[in-house]
């Protein structure tokens, strides 16, 4: 979508994943402040953002969503502020039905206008649009109310149509929305991390700057994979130019995690601005390698293990898409080195179990 944000994946946290219904604005400001004092927010993570249960059960007389008064007593306006004020921004959540997916509180059907209004008012800068309490009516039309609607305020928000794959929002997404869902919601787990991670990628050819495929939100640091997989599941989301907003907790951040999640260089390919979502050119099966373009003439593979014992994987050139008579220098981003040899026409990688290995590659001519 031309509305100027999302020209590159949005950074962020989002509650979902890890708290679910169990949000407070004690917590949000809590892991807005905590993005700041680790370092994550430099590194690009901008967006806080609240999930499903922010809202009371009811509208006001008025027809205006309102806070939940216990959970969020200060209100959002006030919450905007305080992340405001530590140079962050603001994300919040409502569906294209009569409720939200939790059924905790309305959703904006029919309230379109009148409810980015008053997310505008509030300083709102990004919304997940869900699709729950569903009328069965076209998504389509729905979405592209709220996109209008958003539109009218003057206020430039980042659009997350949250539609999943069954109705195809990449196909008709880019113009209404920023990022869309193209899979059913990841779990903190190797094989459903990496079936998402596969559907994701059907869809490659429609990711741009201003749009992008949301294979869903980060597990990273959530406790259900180990590190070498979750090196896996960080890699694979930032070559497919996925949004990368985290769902831990943030205030107890381990060393393992802000080393998968804070590595500047895997950063950088996610947010190279050609916007090009890479794709798996090889598959051997149970091992296999990814690839796509950078800006500078340069390539980004990713070799995946997805066995449990060792395997060594080819990336040939004529895969990747470049010159087989072309040598080029190769970076490690996870060992932070650049390789000693060059390479010609392939290279050949070793991989542990359940592991991954992500290089850049620089022509040398
Ligand atoms: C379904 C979405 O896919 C999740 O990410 C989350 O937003 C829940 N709904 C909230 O109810």
């Amino acid at each position: 979508l031309d509305n100027g944000v999302g020209l590159t994946p949005p950074m962020g946290w989002n509650s979902w994943n890890r708290f679910q219904c169990n949000v407070d604005e004690e917590l949000i400001k809590a892991t807005a402040d905590a993005l700041v004092s680790t370092g994550l927010a430099k590194l690009g993570y901008k967006y806080v953002n609240i999930d499903d249960c922010w809202g009371e059960r009811r509208r006001d007389p008025q027809g205006n969503l309102v806070a939940n008064a216990t959970s969020f007593p200060s209100g959002m306006a006030a919450l905007g502020d305080y992340i405001h004020g530590l140079g962050l921004k603001f994300g919040i959540y409502s569906s294209a039905g009569t409720g939200t997916c939790c059924e905790t509180m309305p959703g904006s059907l029919g309230h379109e206008q009148q409810d980015a209004n008053t997310f505008a008012s509030w300083g709102v800068d990004y919304l997940k649009y869900d699709n729950c309490v569903d009328p069965y009516t076209s998504p389509i039309i729905r979405y592209k109310t709220m996109s209008e609607a958003l539109n009218n305020t003057g206020r430039p928000i980042f659009y997350n149509i949250c539609v999943k794959n069954d109705m195809q929002p990449a196909i008709w997404g880019a113009n209404i929305g920023n990022s869309w869902r193209t899979t059913e919601d990841i779990h903190d787990n190797w094989d459903r991390m990496l079936y998402i991670a596969d559907m994701n990628e059907f869809y490659a050819d429609y990711a741009q700057p201003g749009g992008w495929n949301d294979p869903d939100m980060l597990e990273v640091g959530n406790g259900g994979m180990t590190y070498s997989e979750y090196l896996v599941h960080f890699s694979i989301w930032a070559i497919s130019k996925a949004p990368l907003i985290l769902g831990c907790d943030l205030r107890k951040l381990s060393n393992e995690t802000l080393n998968i999640v804070g590595n500047i260089e895997v950063i950088a390919v996610n947010q190279d601005h050609l916007g090009i979502q890479a794709k798996k050119v090889r598959n051997f099966g149970r091992h296999e390698v990814w690839a796509g373009p950078l800006s500078g003439n340069r390539v980004v593979v990713l070799f995946v293990n997805r066995k449990r014992k060792s395997m060594t994987i080819p990336a040939l050139w004529v895969d990747i898409g470049i010159l087989d008579n072309v040598p080029h220098r190769a970076r490690d981003l996870w060992q932070h080195e650049d390789l000693q040899t060059t390479f010609q026409g392939n290279m050949t990688m070793t991989l542990s179990g359940r592991s991954c290995k992500m290089f850049v590659l620089t022509p040398l001519s």
